[in-house]
C-alpha cells in the first residue's frame, strides 16, 4: 500500500512531537505488543474504509435514505486519512525501536459490505471496537509517552465513533459520559473474524460471539447467541450472560435464559457468555478471563435517538412530532443484533492462530479479580449511579476516595 507524502507529513510531527528523544530504542515487550496490535487494527479499518468507498456509489447512499451521498462519502473518507496515517505513525514508531509491524494481513470484508446500512453499522461496531481496544491498551503501556501517544488516537477514534452515530440514524451522538475497554485476546473476538490470513498476530484471540435475535434489540428484548464453544458441551442452564457498559463497575449477570436487556441503557454495551454468575470487572486489568466462554459481543441499544442523526439520513419525518422517540425511517436501517451477527459470519477466523499464545497481552491475574471484589448480588450491579457495594462513586471499577 502507498500513502502520499502528505501523510507521511502528518505523522512525523505525531512522533515527533510526541517523544523527541525517548521515541527511540529498546521498548518494553508489553509495549511493543500493543503498538503492533493497534497497527493491526488500523490496517483493518483502512482496509475496511477503502473497500466501502470503492464499493458503494452515490445511487446508494441516496437509497439508503442519505438526503446526499456527499454526507456520508465526505465523512468516510475522513475517516479513511486518520486510519491510514494511525497505521503509518504506529508502523514508524515501531521501526524506530527497531521492530517490525505485523504486515500482510489480508481482509475480507465481503459479509458487511453488502448494502450502505450493513457498512455503516459495521463502521459503527468497527469505530467502537477501536475506541475499546485503545483504552483497553492503556492498561499494559508501561511507557507513558507511548501511553500519550496511543491518547492522542483515541481521542480520534472516539470522534469517528460519534460521527457514525449520528450517521446510524437512531444512535445518539455521545450516548454515554463514560466508555469500556477491552483486552487485546476481547478485541480478536471482534476483529478476527475479518481477517482471513496473511499474517500472524501472537495474540489469543476469545471465541467470537454472535446475537441471533432478528430485528431491533431494545429493553425488553430477549438475548440468544451463537458460538462455537457454546455447543451442549457445557449444558445451557449453567451458561450466563453478561452485559458491560460504560461506567459501572462490573456487568450485569443474567442466566441466559434470562438475558433480557434492561431499561435505562442506551448506546453500546458489550455481552459476554461466562460459565459462572459472577459479574464480570469493567475494570479491564483485572476482569476474569477464565470464566469468558465466548465474547464480547457488541450491541448498539439505541433508545434515545437524536434530530442530528435523523437531519443526518435524511430520516427527520416526524422528528419534532413529539409523538414519538423512535427514528421513524422507511429505509432499512440495521440491528445491533444484526451487525454483531454480520461481523460473527465475516468468516472463520482462521487468519488468527489462538493457540499461539502470548502471555504479556492478556491479564496476568485472571483469577484474582471478579470473584474477590465482588459483594453484588446475583440482580447485578447498580448500573447508573456506578455506586460500588461499599457506595464509593466508581468508574469502570476504578474507586473514587
Ligand atoms: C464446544 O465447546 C467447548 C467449550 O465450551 C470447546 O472446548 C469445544 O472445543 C467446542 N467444540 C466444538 C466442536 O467447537
Amino acid at each position: 500500500m502507498r500513502y502520499s507524502s502528505a501523510i507521511f507529513a502528518l505523522a512525523a510531527p505525531l512522533l515527533a512531537s510526541a517523544a523527541p528523544a525517548r521515541f527511540y530504542g529498546k521498548r518494553a515487550e508489553t509495549d511493543i505488543l500493543v503498538f503492533k496490535f493497534a497497527d493491526v487494527l488500523e490496517q483493518l479499518e483502512t482496509s475496511f474504509y477503502e473497500q466501502a468507498i470503492a464499493k458503494f456509489k452515490d445511487a446508494d447512499f441516496t437509497a439508503a435514505g442519505f438526503p446526499s451521498s456527499l454526507i456520508p462519502i465526505e465523512q468516510f473518507q475522513s475517516i479513511l486519512a486518520d486510519e491510514t496515517a494511525h497505521s503509518v505513525a504506529l508502523q514508524a514508531a515501531l521501526k524506530s525501536f527497531g521492530e517490525t509491524p505485523i504486515t500482510g494481513c489480508q481482509f475480507n470484508f465481503d459479509s458487511a459490505l453488502t448494502d450502505v446500512a450493513t457498512m455503516a453499522a459495521t463502521a459503527r461496531v468497527v469505530e467502537n471496537v477501536g475506541v475499546a481496544a485503545y483504552l483497553g491498551g492503556a492498561a499494559l503501556l508501561t511507557d507513558p509517552v507511548l501511553l500519550t501517544a496511543a491518547g492522542s488516537i483515541l481521542t480520534i477514534e472516539a470522534r469517528h465513533q460519534t460521527i457514525l452515530n449520528v450517521l446510524s440514524s437512531t444512535g445518539t451522538a455521545i450516548p454515554s459520559a463514560f466508555d469500556f475497554a477491552f483486552t487485546p485476546s476481547e478485541v480478536l473476538a471482534l476483529a478476527a473474524p475479518f481477517i482471513t490470513g496473511g499474517c500472524e498476530i501472537p495474540i489469543p484471540a476469545n471465541t467470537p460471539l454472535a446475537l441471533t435475535n432478528a430485528g431491533t434489540v431494545a429493553p425488553g428484548t430477549k438475548l440468544t447467541f451463537q458460538a462455537t464453544s457454546i455447543n451442549g458441551t457445557v449444558p445451557e442452564e449453567s451458561l450466563f450472560c453478561q452485559m458491560l457498559v460504560g461506567g459501572a463497575p462490573m456487568t450485569i449477570p443474567l442466566p441466559m435464559s434470562q438475558c433480557i436487556v434492561p431499561e435505562g441503557i442506551n448506546g453500546p454495551v458489550a455481552l459476554f457468555v461466562t460459565s459462572d454468575g459472577q459479574p464480570l470487572l469493567n475494570n479491564v486489568r483485572d476482569r476474569a478471563q477464565n470464566k469468558i466462554i465466548a465474547g464480547p459481543a457488541l450491541a448498539f441499544i439505541d433508545t434515545k435517538p437524536q434530530m442530528l442523526g435523523q437531519l443526518a439520513r435524511g430520516s427527520a419525518t416526524g422528528a419534532g412530532s413529539g409523538s414519538s422517540n423512535q427514528a421513524s425511517t422507511s429505509t432499512r436501517t440495521i440491528s445491533p443484533a444484526e451487525a454483531s451477527s454480520i461481523i460473527v459470519s465475516a468468516g472463520a477466523a482462521t487468519g488468527t492462530d489462538s493457540s499461539a499464545a502470548a502471555p504479556t497481552a492478556t491479564s496476568a491475574s485472571s483469577t484474582s479479580g471478579d470473584a474477590a471484589s465482588s459483594g453484588a448480588s446475583s440482580s447485578g450491579p447498580n448500573l447508573f449511579t456506578g455506586k460500588s457495594p461499599d457506595g464509593k462513586i466508581t468508574v469502570n471499577g476504578w474507586k473514587g476516595a
